[in-house]
């Protein structure tokens, strides 16, 4: 069973960046079925490093088109994605010296903030990347 299923209310209109966070919550689903089928240190490992280098790149795909089309939410925007991947940064540190484990409580963290993130922060871009030509 999956942690965090794609539904309607997070697709923000715009195809590709829907498609991207749909293989978000994919990677937090494989974490999490990894973490419950108990997978050895080194696969959760990679996993983490999976979900962190993909969420860049990902974020890198949004910030792009705020540059391109000047999105007067920029600043605000970055912050978020940068606090984030701080956050996850930091717990990828700790887990791997081994400081502190996978935990529900880290699972719910990172489905709470990419459903907050992209029902408020992301949807609020929707309707001006689509007036700039965004699909
Ligand atoms: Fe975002």
């Amino acid at each position: 069973m999956s942690l965090i299923d794609w539904k309607d209310d997070l697709s923000v209109q715009i195809v590709e960046i829907d498609n991207q966070h749909k293989k978000l919550l994919n990677l937090i689903n494989e974490l999490h079925d990894a973490m419950k089928t108990g997978k050895a240190k080194d696969v959760l490992e990679s996993i983490i490093q999976k979900l962190i280098s993909y969420t860049k790149s990902h974020f890198a795909t949004e910030e792009k088109y705020f540059k391109q089309f000047n999105y007067p939410l920029t600043n605000e925007h970055i912050k978020e994605h940068n606090d984030f991947v701080n956050n996850v940064s930091d717990f990828q540190e700790k887990f791997k010296a081994g400081k502190l484990g996978l935990s529900i409580e880290i699972m719910k963290f990172l489905t709470t903030w990419i459903s907050k993130h992209i029902q408020e922060t992301d949807k609020a871009y929707s309707e001006f990347f689509i007036e700039n030509g965004v699909k």
